[in-house]
């Protein structure tokens, strides 16, 4: 086991529990998005905007293809999960955790946040649907889903670290 991944929709809290994670693993830890806005030096809603989010689709793919290969930690973004390509990358090279959180809160921090291009355009009815339809394929690339309801990070932390270190002795 290489890498360890999260995936989930946005506003999961894939960002917040990859960086305690680093610091209970003590691995590095990587946000995908950040490393695709800093290689392209252009913000996501720009990348949407210039080149259409299919183009923003292949950046996350090449991502995955190419990054580096160490130990680390990585979160990726709430779409990446959707290609099988991606999936079957992210399980030959790793561990992948699925955060499941439930609508409302990610709703809640989501709504207003203007990085995000696809929760920008849409309703709220609009979000809640692609959450459902996405849940199936955040379960197909997942080794493990980690109900993130009435718990906090530090707890969602401990259970990952828990099943990491499980998972190692097998
Ligand atoms: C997206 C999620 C975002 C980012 C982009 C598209 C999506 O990442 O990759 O805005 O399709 O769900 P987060 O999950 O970190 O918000």
């Amino acid at each position: 086991m290489n890498k360890i991944y999260l995936v989930g929709f946005m506003g999961c809290g894939k960002s917040a529990v990859g960086r305690q994670l680093s610091y209970a693993l003590r691995l590095p830890f990587y946000d995908m998005d950040k490393e695709i806005v800093k290689q392209q030096g252009m913000s996501i809603p720009e990348i949407f905007e210039k080149y259409g989010e299919e183009h923003f689709r292949n950046l996350e793919t090449e991502f995955l293809k190419n990054f580096r290969d160490e130990a680390c930690i990585i979160s990726t973004g709430g779409g990446a999960a959707m290609r099988q390509e991606n999936r079957e990358i992210m399980r030959r090279t790793g561990l992948v955790f699925f955060l499941d959180a439930p609508f409302e809160d990610i709703y809640k921090r989501i709504k207003n946040d203007a990085n995000r291009p696809i929760a920008q355009r849409s309703t709220k009815k609009e979000l809640e649907r692609l959450y459902y339809y996405r849940r199936k394929f955040y379960k197909r690339a997942a080794h493990i889903r980690v109900f993130t309801r009435n718990r906090n990070i530090r707890q969602i932390v401990n259970y990952i670290v828990f099943q990491v270190n499980r998972l190692k002795g097998e």
